[in-house]
């Protein structure tokens, strides 16, 4: 595989049910994952877009979180529904926002 010029970075996160913080693996973040990985395999993107699963990304209460490079942009309850309107518009459009997910200004959690 050649250097990948996108990286979609998907929240799994989980935490114990007694943790009373929020987390996006119940919010189906390792669905989204594998919605994200397989479209874009079937897009043929492969050669150039990298989809990770990571821990926390600081967002929690606006779970699933989705992060998007090099475009620093950063998505909000995402869904599986999502995930195709996210790699036309940010990835093929190459930085474009999808406004309706994008994060607002809040603090880091
Ligand atoms: S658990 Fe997903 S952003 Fe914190």
């Amino acid at each position: 595989m050649a250097a990948p010029q996108v990286q979609i970075l998907v929240c799994v996160n989980d935490r114990p049910p007694e943790k009373k913080k929020p987390c996006c693996a119940p919010r189906g973040g390792l669905e989204l994952y594998r919605q994200f990985k397989d479209r874009v395999r079937d897009r043929g993107l492969r050669d150039t877009v990298m989809v990770t699963r990571t821990g926390c990304l600081k967002h929690c209460s606006r779970g699933t979180v989705v992060a998007v490079w090099p475009y620093n942009l950063w998505y909000r309850k995402v869904t599986l529904d999502d995930v195709d309107e996210i790699l036309e518009t940010t990835v093929i459009g190459e930085g474009q926002v999808v406004e309706r997910l994008a994060m607002p200004d809040i603090p880091w959690e």
